[in-house]
């Protein structure tokens, strides 16, 4: 017996030594150790053995159960750790290889223009602020001067929600709702979506954008409008840039006027730009009405001001050489990504 525990323990120490996963280990383990282990069978035969014998192999075989069980232990952990070192080499990443880059976007002209318009009149003192685009008949035309008959509103035909609720045709629905909340000084502009009932080509869009001036302030003439109007286009345009005001009919202001630019492609001998007139246009404006004004409870007599609407995409087309307004909303990225 004696030499059987020898050779087994001979011989599992090898097998421990060879083995090289965990599996292979628990099967050794269930070989020696188990229930019909080669240990486990000749601890049962004990009983068959001398009384003075017995302490003695009993003594031997808890020894080779001990060895068996360390050298299972100790070849476990290193068994783990080469695992560990081989799972970590086939996964390995090179964190130092350039990633893949994806495609940057860059902004849409119209938000550049925009954002451009926005910190001229910044840099003047005004302050941006937004409405909806499902407005109120009230906001949109009537607050406007604009009572439910007047010839005004055919030209700004738009989806109707209610007879009362429609997608706005302009952004001066924000003036009323501004001087509804706030009392003068006003210094805002509104840019926004606008929507009319268009035919889609290279000029119009049922959807574009607008964005809306107002001021409102002790003391404001049209000399304030002129001046105004005259800085954003020099910096918008450059200082060269010679701009008319021709007189015009928008309910909400009194007096009213358009405002042209001269054409920027021939210098105002006539082109196809500007279909011969060598004259853009590029806003309305004028000063605010004084039943506008008292409509939202400031008192004309003590306050004046002026108002002004700008188409966005038209100043877009100009400022890049663009001729068809249906590739800002096309979002082709061939197009897009020459901005
Ligand atoms: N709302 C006008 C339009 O859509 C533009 C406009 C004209 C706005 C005169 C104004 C203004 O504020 O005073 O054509």
């Amino acid at each position: 017996m004696k030499q059987a525990l020898e050779s087994i323990r001979t011989e599992v120490l090898e097998a421990i030594a060879a083995a090289d996963s965990k599996a292979a280990l628990e099967e050794i383990r269930v070989q020696a150790l188990g229930k019909k282990g080669s240990v486990t069978t000749i601890l049962k035969q004990m009983g068959k053995l001398s009384p003075e014998e017995r302490p003695v192999m009993g003594a031997l075989a808890n020894e080779v159960r001990a060895a068996i069980e360390e050298a299972l232990g100790a070849r476990a952990e290193a068994v783990a750790a080469a695992e560990l070192e081989h799972k970590l080499a086939a996964e390995r990443i090179d964190v130092t290889l350039p990633g893949k880059a994806s495609p940057i976007g860059g902004l849409h002209p119209l938000t550049r223009v925009l954002n451009e318009l926005k910190e001229i009149f910044i840099g003047m003192g005004f302050s941006i602020v937004e409405g909806p685009e499902v407005e109120y008949d009230w906001y949109v035309f009537e607050a406007l001067n604009m009572p439910p008959e007047h010839p005004a509103r055919d030209t700004q035909d738009t989806f109707y929600i209610t007879d009362k609720i429609l997608l706005r045709t302009q952004t001066s629905s924000v003036q009323i709702r501004t001087m509804e909340k706030q009392k003068p000084p006003i210094y805002i502009i509104s840019p926004g979506r606008v929507y009319r009932s268009d035919q889609v080509d290279a000029t119009h869009s049922p959807l574009f954008h607008q964005i809306e001036g107002l001021v409102v302030d002790k003391g404001i003439t049209m000399a304030d409008l002129k001046g105004t109007l005259q800085l954003f286009v020099n910096r918008l345009f450059g200082q060269d840039c010679v701009i008319r005001f021709r007189p015009h009919h928008f309910p909400y202001t009194e007096p009213s006027a358009e405002v042209d630019v001269q054409c920027f492609q021939c210098g105002g001998k006539g082109c196809r730009l500007c279909k011969g007139e060598g004259w853009v246009e590029i806003l309305g404006c004028g000063m605010v009405h004084p039943k506008v004004l008292s409509g939202c409870n400031i008192d004309p007599e003590v306050y004046s001001g002026f108002a002004f609407g700008i188409g966005l995409e038209r100043i877009v087309m100009w400022r890049y050489g663009i001729d068809d307004m249906r590739l800002l909303y096309d979002n082709d990225v061939r197009f897009l990504s020459q901005f």
